[in-house]
């Protein structure tokens, strides 16, 4: 018997090979879109992959249940309701799935999303004394919950009270039953997902703080109180899963374009330039008008905040080894517009004596003497609300990065006035301080180390010290 997680770094998803080497048959669970590495798996393990499931529609990655579905004749096995676009047997709460000597035991668990369900697995017969694992998908993480706001049929709230319902199911459990969850640490979708990726049941009955929690309506204020921001490509990425993400197959190379027709194919109206250096490095000299998103474990999710399908992406590295990383990141979220890479890099851009810009950082004890000197200087904080909330730099405005575009005009900032822009490291503002250069801003600062920094130099905040939300 093989039983593998794989980890998905950026997204923080976990999806799972499980074979029968016996029988010699294997499903996946949670696919993601690039299969290469269950297939590998498949191969390196002299197993045939038969049956894919999604334990539902996920709102933050494209799942890979088609493309394993077209390459290997799998079936795919979806929870009541999903009705995805393409061919999948949807189960009822109850139904058994058999592969080799393994039992699925379907468990319909809505709340996070209505066509929710979890996988209880066990070898042998198909009683309860079997089962020694459950796939709880996004209804129960380790230490946490999934998050009930994703749905469109039903509201936040029914969401919380369906969710509920499903815990208890779960906790009814055997204790001993290892819990294997759709999301680790560092996913939003769910904020305080702890850093282990395996748990059981009778762990997160004792340690998990909302499983605790008796009452519904209580249980329901609590999560709802906690909810990060909703990511504006959820409701497009669930959206190209129910309609069945397109067949990615091997797709022809994307073209490495020398500095004179990279700068001449990013004139037109679509085109975006996304530079994925570190903050320090675009700070110094990039493209006009770059949007930066630099390379780190964060990129995934802030390109889906950021970027559209619509947009024609012309690409800048820090070293050509990042073409494959960067493509797979974009490709998960169905972020297929990659036009072409800057050849030489940024470098070679230089070198061609083309134009270039640069975005000065500030350090916080500048910006400490500038705001002391009431000089002319604006101040933009990008973080969430709750951090935000949680104390902030004076005379500083608000946005969430995420809401920037859409929140700029009512800010009345000046773009003609300097500005500077701070998160929590600098790494976030270094995205807001590319998106207001694009946006017509002449002078704008990236506070380095940022919030951290200025706590570090026993500066001051301002504003009220609350418990930060669930993110
Ligand atoms: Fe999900």
């Amino acid at each position: 018997m093989i039983l593998e997680t794989i980890r998905t770094e950026g997204l923080a998803a976990l999806s799972y090979f499980l074979a029968d080497t016996v029988e010699g048959v294997a499903a996946v669970i949670d696919p993601r879109r690039d299969v290469g590495v269950y297939l590998d798996l498949a191969r390196a393990h002299g197993v045939r992959i038969t049956d894919v499931f999604d334990t539902h529609v996920h709102a933050d990655y494209l799942s890979g249940a088609r493309e394993l579905c077209t390459l290997t004749n799998a079936a795919v096995h979806v929870g009541p309701g999903a009705g995805l676009g393409f061919d999948a047997r949807e189960h009822a709460d109850g139904d058994l799935v058999r592969l080799g000597a393994f039992t699925l035991r379907v468990l319909h668990t809505p709340g996070h999303s209505p066509e929710h369900v979890s996988l209880v697995l066990s070898s042998g017969g198909h009683g309860a004394e079997g089962e020694w694992a459950v796939f709880t998908g996004d209804t129960l993480l380790n230490g946490e919950v999934g998050r009930p706001d994703l749905a469109e049929s039903v509201d936040a709230e029914q969401g919380a009270r369906q969710l509920f319902s499903s815990l208890r199911r779960l906790l009814a459990l055997d204790d001993g039953l290892l819990v294997y969850p759709a999301h680790g640490h560092g996913s939003p979708c769910g904020g305080r997902i702890g850093v282990r990726d395996l748990t059981t049941i009778g762990y997160e009955r004792v340690h998990n703080p909302l499983l605790s929690v008796e009452d519904e309506a209580e249980f329901t204020a609590r999560l709802l109180a906690g909810l990060p921001p909703q990511p504006v490509y959820y409701a497009r990425v669930k959206d190209l899963n129910t309609r069945g993400p397109g067949y990615l197959g091997t797709r022809p190379q994307v073209p490495w374009l020398d500095p004179r027709d990279f700068s001449e194919a990013i004139r037109h109206e679509n085109a975006v330039v996304l530079d994925t250096r570190e903050i320090e490095a675009w700070a110094d000299a990039h493209v006009e008008g770059s949007l930066n998103i630099a390379l780190r474990d964060a990129f995934p999710i802030w390109a889906g905040w950021m970027l559209a399908p619509r947009h024609d992406l012309y690409v800048i590295l820090d070293s050509p080894d990042h073409e494959r990383l960067v493509e797979e990141h974009l490709t998960r979220l169905g972020l297929e517009g990659v036009c072409g890479y800057l050849r030489g890099g940024m470098r070679a851009w230089v070198e061609a004596g083309l134009p270039i810009r640069s975005s000065h950082p500030m350090s916080v004890h500048d910006l400490r003497s500038a705001l002391d000197a009431e000089d002319d200087l604006q101040l933009l904080d990008v973080r969430r609300d709750d951090e935000w909330q949680g104390g902030h730099l004076p005379r500083a405005r608000h946005a969430f990065l995420g809401r920037l575009w859409q929140d700029l005009p009512g800010l009345s900032l000046d773009p003609e006035r300097p500005l500077a822009v701070y998160c929590g490291s600098g790494y976030r503002s270094s995205m807001a301080a590319s998106l207001l250069e694009r946006q017509g801003f002449r002078e704008v600062y990236n506070v380095l180390g940022s919030v951290t920094a200025w706590r570090a130099a026993g500066y001051p905040l301002e504003g009220q010290e609350t418990e930060p939300a669930r993110a």
